[in-house]
């Protein structure tokens, strides 16, 4: 898509996590972010940088009326359901909110003549796969996915690409790795509600702010026997998202990008630099495997740099946890918000 003057994006669950930092990312690049969310995770007071429209993914006709009331150019497609653990036990939950918010959102643009979609896919669409523990990840692994979750990414990434093919959409699904970090600014940062992450929960068992942590499985075939994942800073991340956007593609196409680091870090090398910055160890003890959860996913990440020239300049460890834990410690919302957000149907 080419850079007009303030050309507006629409930024489904924009409130969330890594959506804000996107809003804030796209503003900071000359475009007009309209964030789109439900606010059932997501935080009003996350929204700062373009108007905002309060509204559900699954509900075709307003998204329509933002796409035309906004003149949107774009959309970038974060709103859905999360959590790895929680589609295990839900699972029809998230296609619902995930896949059929999927169809809806496909419907309006469709009907607008919306031509590009930058899509929140993740690394779960990948699950162990027969993969070794140390064998990053390129794009044309097998996929098999090791929960619902990572399903309807899957699911939400064939119905996109037979979009594109119908209706000469460009898309570009970008399989984020483990989010982390917050916004050097302070402004925006992580707030789930409830925490299921495993850098928060860290740090909160540091502060005394949390429990203590509990390492879910220690007897993976891993160095360690803990689980090795990517962890990407979000405003890496963040950055992924404009170039997906402005990645010269031509209609019709459809890319799936990678969009880590390709180096692993262990769960007791993460409890580690927690320690490290706080200045103390983080309470921790060793429990059972949490349901759904792959031994290692670590990305290639070449395919990043090929095709969108983008790369993680913010993402090692010690950063990412150092601009945790300023946020953690920073007066902001979501701050208190525990327990007071039942466990429903939420859109990030
Ligand atoms: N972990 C713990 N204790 C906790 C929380 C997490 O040991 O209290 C472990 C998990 O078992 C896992 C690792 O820390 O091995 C990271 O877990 P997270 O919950 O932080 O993240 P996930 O890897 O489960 O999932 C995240 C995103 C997904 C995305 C995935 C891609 O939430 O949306 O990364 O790698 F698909």
């Amino acid at each position: 898509m080419d850079r007009g003057t303030k050309a507006a994006v629409l930024v489904t669950g924009g409130a969330g996590f890594i959506g804000a930092h996107t809003a804030k990312a796209l503003h900071d690049r000359g475009y007009l972010p309209v964030v789109y969310d439900n606010l059932s995770s997501g935080f009003r007071d996350a929204v700062r940088w373009g108007p905002f429209v309060h509204g559900d993914i699954r509900d075709e006709r307003a998204l329509g009326d933002a796409l035309a009331e906004h003149g949107i150019k774009a959309v970038i497609h974060f709103a859905g359901l999360i959590e790895v653990g929680r589609s295990v036990a839900k699972p029809d939950l998230f296609w619902e909110h995930n896949v059929a918010g999927t169809v809806s959102l496909l419907g309006a643009m469709r009907d607008r003549g919306v031509g590009r979609l930058v899509f929140s896919s993740s690394a779960a669409v990948y699950g162990q796969g027969g993969r070794g523990p140390l064998e990053t990840i390129p794009e044309d692994a097998p996929k098999a996915p090791a929960s619902p979750y990572g399903d309807t990414k899957l699911a939400c990434e064939w119905m996109i690409q037979a979009q594109c093919r119908a209706y000469g959409l460009t898309g570009v699904a970008l399989r984020y790795f483990n989010a982390a970090g917050a916004d050097p600014s302070d402004q925006i940062g992580e707030a789930h509600e409830p925490e299921t992450h495993l850098i928060p929960l860290a740090i909160a068992a540091a502060l005394g702010d949390g429990k203590p942590l509990t390492v879910f499985g220690d007897d993976f075939d891993t160095p360690d026997g803990t689980c090795l994942r990517d962890y990407i800073h979000v405003s890496d991340l963040a950055a992924a998202h404009v170039a997906a956007l402005e990645a010269d593609l031509p209609a019709g196409a459809f890319e799936a990008v990678n969009v880590g680091t390709g180096q692993g870090a262990s769960v007791f090398e993460v409890v580690k630099a927690v320690g490290q910055a706080v200045g103390h160890a983080v309470p921790h003890s060793i429990g059972a495997r949490r349901a759904g959860d792959p031994a290692s996913l670590v990305a290639n990440p070449s395919r990043a740099r090929e095709l969108l020239g983008w790369s993680a300049t913010r993402s090692s460890l010690d950063q990412i946890v150092a601009d945790a834990l300023r946020w953690e410690r920073t007066p902001r919302y979501g701050a208190g918000v525990r327990g007071e957000r039942k466990m429903q149907a939420s859109v990030d």
